[in-house]
C-alpha cells in the first residue's frame, strides 16, 4: 500500500525527483572525493613542503566542498517541494472521498479516526517521502562508495571494516525490529485520544449537566497514558540507538589510529592516507545510520499508508450512477413503493412495506410516535441511505438512477437537528444557493418568520454564527435551516420535525406563509404536533416501522385507532 500510494502521487512530481536524484549523486560523489584530496594535500603537499601544491589543491578542495553543500541544499529543497505537494494531494483526495461517504462509512471509520488519518497519517507518509528521497541515493552511495574508497587506500586495515559494519548492522536490526510493532500500535492509540477529545467537545453540555467531568477526565487520562507508554518505549529504544552507533564508530576509529599508527611509525603508510581512511570509515557509518533511519520510518509510514489507503479505497455504499437521469419526468413527485430498510449492522428492519405517493404540490404529513422510523423514512428521499428493499422515487425516477446533483437540487431538506456552519447568517443561507441576492435571503427569512430576530441583531445578515451554530437558539436555528432550504428553490421541501422548537403562534404563521408563498412546492412534513398537519392532503401514520394508515385528517379519525389516540392525547377528545 505504501508503495502504491507513493508511486501514485509521486509520479506527478517526477521532474522534481529527477532533480533530487541528480543533485544527490553530485553531493555524494563530492563527499567521497574530499578525503582523497585531503590525503593528497597532506602526503604530497605538506610532506614535501610544496606550498604551490597546497594552495592549488586547497582551493580545489574548497570548491568541491562548496559544490557539495550547494548540491545537497538544492536536492533537499526539491525533495521538500515534492513531499509537501504529495501531502497536499493525498489530503485533498481523502477529503473528496470522505465527502462522498454516507453515514454508513463515516460510522465505520469513526469521525475522529478519519481526521487522524487525513492529518497525522498523511504526515507520516509525507515525511518518509521527504527523508526517503534525500537519503535514497546518499545513504547507499556513502556506505558502498566509502567501502570501495577505503579499500583503495591499501592500508591493510580492511578487517576493521569487516568487523565494525556487521556490528553496526546487528545493533540497528535488533533495535529497529523492536520499534516496529510499537509504531504500529501508536496510530491506533492516537485515534483513541482524538475520539475522546471530540466527544468531550461536542458533548460538553451533557458532560457538565451530569457532572461527568471527573469521569471524562479519567477516560481521557487512560487513553493519554496509553499513548505515553508507547511513546516512552519508542523513546527508550531510540535513546540506545545513537550512543551504540557512536560507540562502535569511536572504537573503530581508535582501532584505525592504533593499528595505523604502528604502520606510520614503520614508514609503510603515510599520515594523510590514514586520515582519509578514517574519514571513509565515518562516511560508511553515516551511510548505515541514514539507512537505519529509513528502515525505522518505513514501517511506520507503511502503517499510516495502510490507514490512508483504507479511506481512499473504501467502497462507497452510495454509488453515483453514470449518465444518471437529470431531467425528471414528473418534477416534484415523491413515491415509495414497498420500501423496507435495515440499518447497516442491525438485525431487524426499521421500515417495512411502506408505499405512498405525493403528487407535485401536495402536502404529505408523516406522524408516529418517537422511534417509529420517520427520520429514517425521509432520509431515503435524498439518498442519505439507500433502501434495502423496494424503491423510492423522486420526480418519477428511482433515486438510485437519478443524477445525484439533480436529485439534491430538487430537494430542500430541513433536518431534525439542523446544522449551521461557522460564518455569518448570510453565508449559511447561501449554502442553499450561492448566487442568492440579499432580497431573496430576506424573502426566505420572511417566510421562515426569522426577519425579526435577524434585524434585531446589530450586524443583520452579516452577524456571526459560531461553529455548529451554538450562538443561536434552537428555534432560531430551525428557522434559519428552513430559510436555507427555501433559498435552495427545490421542487420538494422535506421538514423533519422542523416546527417543534417554535411556539404555537410562530408555528402557525410560518406554515401559513409557507403554504401561501410556495404553493407549487411538494411538502413532506414530519410532525409531532397534529395541529401542524390537519390540513395535509395525506397523512401517513407510522407505527414501529410499518404504515398502519393513510388518508386525510377526517378519514383517519374515522378509520385509524392509532391516529385517533394521537389526536386525542394532543387535542382533547373532541378534536
Ligand atoms: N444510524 C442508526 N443506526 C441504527 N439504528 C438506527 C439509526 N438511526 C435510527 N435507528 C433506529 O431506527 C429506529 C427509527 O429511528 P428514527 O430516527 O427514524 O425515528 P423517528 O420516528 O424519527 O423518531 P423521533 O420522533 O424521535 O425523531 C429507532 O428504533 C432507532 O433506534
Ligand atoms: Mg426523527
Amino acid at each position: 500500500m505504501l508503495g502504491k500510494i507513493l508511486f501514485r502521487y509521486l509520479k506527478r512530481y517526477k521532474w522534481l525527483l529527477l532533480g533530487v536524484l541528480v543533485f544527490q549523486f553530485g553531493s555524494a560523489f563530492a563527499s567521497l572525493y574530499l578525503p582523497r584530496l585531503n590525503a593528497d594535500i597532506i602526503d604530497k603537499g605538506v610532506a614535501n613542503a610544496d606550498t604551490a601544491y597546497i594552495w592549488s589543491h586547497g582551493g580545489l578542495m574548497l570548491a568541491v566542498s562548496l559544490g557539495q553543500i550547494i548540491a545537497s541544499v538544492i536536492a533537499t529543497y526539491f525533495a521538500a517541494r515534492a513531499a509537501m505537494s504529495l501531502g497536499r494531494d493525498i489530503r485533498a483526495d481523502v477529503f473528496a472521498r470522505v465527502s462522498g461517504f454516507s453515514e454508513r462509512e463515516v460510522s465505520q471509520f469513526g469521525a475522529g479516526s478519519l481526521i487522524t488519518r487525513n492529518t497525522n497519517d498523511v504526515q507520516q507518509v509525507q515525511m518518509l517521502a521527504m527523508m526517503g528521497s534525500t537519503m535514497f541515493i546518499t545513504a547507499p552511495l556513502l556506505a558502498i562508495g566509502g567501502i570501495i574508497m577505503a579499500l583503495q587506500t591499501n592500508l591493510g586495515l580492511s578487517w576493521l571494516i569487516a568487523v565494525s559494519v556487521p556490528a553496526l548492522l546487528i545493533v540497528a536490526g535488533i533495535i529497529i525490529g523492536r520499534m516496529v510493532p510499537l509504531f504500529r500500535s501508536y496510530q491506533g492509540k492516537l485515534d483513541n485520544v482524538n475520539r475522546i477529545m471530540r466527544e468531550q467537545l461536542t458533548g460538553v453540555r451533557v458532560v457538565r449537566a451530569f457532572v461527568r467531568e471527573r469521569i471524562e477526565e479519567e477516560r481521557f487520562r487512560g487513553a493519554n497514558t496509553d499513548i505515553m507508554v508507547v511513546g516512552r518505549n519508542v523513546g527508550s529504544l531510540f535513546v540506545l540507538l545513537f550512543p551504540l552507533f557512536m560507540l562502535i564508530l569511536n572504537v573503530t576509529i581508535v582501532g584505525v589510529i592504533w593499528f595505523g599508527g604502528i604502520e606510520v611509525n614503520n614508514g609503510t603508510v603515510e599520515v594523510g592516507t590514514l586520515f582519509a581512511f578514517m574519514q571513509y570509515i565515518g562516511q560508511i557509518m553515516m551511510g548505515i545510520i541514514m539507512s537505519s533511519f529509513m528502515a525505522m520510518m518505513i514501517p511506520r509510514a507503511a502503517v499510516s499508508a495502510e490507514r490512508v489507503g483504507e479511506v481512499l479505497d473504501a467502497e462507497q455504499s452510495m454509488t453515483r450512477p453514470e449518465n444518471g437521469v437529470k431531467a425528471f419526468p414528473v418534477p416534484g413527485s415523491v413515491a415509495f413503493d414497498d420500501v423496507s430498510f435495515t440499518y447497516p449492522g442491525a438485525e431487524s428492519p426499521v421500515l417495512h412495506g411502506i408505499s405512498f405517493a405525493a403528487e407535485p404540490g401536495e402536502t404529505v404529513a408523516i406522524v408516529g410516535s418517537t422511534g417509529a422510523g420517520k427520520t429514517t423514512l425521509i432520509s431515503l428521499i435524498p439518498r442519505l441511505f439507500d433502501v434495502t428493499g423496494g424503491a423510492a422515487f423522486v420526480g418519477g425516477t428511482d433515486v438510485r438512477e437519478a443524477d445525484v446533483d439533480a436529485l439534491w437540487k430538487s430537494i430542500g431538506l430541513v433536518p431534525q437537528r439542523p446544522f449551521l456552519f461557522s460564518g455569518t447568517i448570510a453565508s449559511n443561507l447561501r449554502y442553499g444557493r450561492e448566487d442568492a441576492t440579499d432580497e431573496e435571503l430576506w424573502a426566505a427569512l420572511d417566510i421562515a418568520q426569522a426577519r425579526d430576530f435577524i434585524s434585531e441583531m446589530p450586524d443583520g445578515l452579516d452577524s456571526n454564527i459560531a461553529q455548529g451554530g451554538t450562538n443561536v437558539s434552537g428555534g432560531q436555528r430551525q428557522r434559519l435551516a428552513i430559510a436555507r432550504a427555501i433559498i435552495h428553490q427545490p421542487e420538494i421541501l422535506v421538514f423533519d420535525d422542523s416546527f417543534s422548537a417554535l411556539d404555537l403562534t410562530t408555528d402557525a404563521r410560518l406554515r401559513q406563509a409557507l403554504w401561501r408563498e410556495l404553493p407549487h412546492v411538494t411538502k413532506i412534513v414530519v410532525a409531532q404536533r397534529v395541529s401542524t398537519i390537519t390540513d395535509a392532503d395525506r397523512i401517513v401514520v407510522l407505527e414501529g416501522g410499518t404504515m398502519v394508515a393513510v388518508g386525510t385528517h377526517e378519514q383517519l379519525l374515522e378509520t385509524s385507532d392509532t391516529y385517533r389516540e394521537i389526536v386525542e392525547s394532543q387535542l382533547g377528545v373532541d378534536a
